[in-house]
């Protein structure tokens, strides 16, 4: 691809950036600063948004906070199904204390004529994927995570989300514990193919 001429930013490191990014599973702390964050969240508000709706939030949920996200989680998911098991109660009770930093991504749905649903998450889970390369390229480690609680009825209303919004995801962010995993070589051409005649 020819480079814009009157671009201002040099395109190579962003596309090694893009082409190397990994998820982070282990993480601890320190979480990300404040301004760190700022920049995350710059980068998320650049995603692709048909109509600007703007549908993406997130809820910044760290220190004790994350304990009590926990309880929510596993009390959501005890009343979404009865029969989860002490097991299952209590990985969800521990899940957000992963890292040091968790948000909770959702999408707020609108009413418009040309927009559906669908196109909003979409612009979310975009807004989500430039946060989680700008944390890439901040050396901030990243892991989307969604599970049982991304679609509860019951916790997005603890959460004080309509039953038409989504949770996209629970986005853990921290700095990067261990080894990062090898980057899988794909081959680009196997996902390509051309119209059918
Ligand atoms: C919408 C979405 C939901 C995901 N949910 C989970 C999850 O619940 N648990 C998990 O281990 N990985 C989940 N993943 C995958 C990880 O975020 C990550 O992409 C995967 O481990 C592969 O690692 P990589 O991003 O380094 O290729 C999810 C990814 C997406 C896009």
């Amino acid at each position: 691809m020819t480079q814009n001429p009157e671009s201002k930013a040099p395109a190579q490191p962003a596309l090694a950036l893009l082409q190397q990014r990994v998820s982070h599973p282990r993480l601890t702390d320190p979480g990300p600063s404040q301004a760190q964050m700022a920049d995350l969240y710059r980068a998320a508000m650049r995603a692709p948004d048909h109509a600007w709706l703007r549908p993406w939030r997130f809820i910044d949920v760290s220190g004790d906070d994350r304990t009590r996200l926990g309880e929510h989680m596993a009390h959501s998911a005890r009343t979404d199904d009865p029969g989860l098991t002490d097991k299952q109660y209590q990985k969800l009770l521990n899940s957000p204390l992963r890292a040091p930093l968790v948000l909770i991504a959702w999408a707020k749905i609108s009413e418009h004529p040309k927009v559906p649903a669908i196109e909003q998450v979409l612009a979310t889970g975009a807004a989500v994927t430039n946060l989680i390369n700008a944390a890439h390229a901040l050396g901030i480690g990243a892991v989307w995570r969604t599970g049982a609680p991304a679609y509860s009825p019951t916790l997005k209303q603890t959460l004080g989300l309509a039953a038409t919004d989504h949770i996209v995801g629970f986005i853990y962010l921290g700095t990067p514990s261990g080894e990062d995993k090898p980057i899988p070589a794909l081959n680009p051409a196997d996902f390509v193919s051309q119209l059918p005649a």
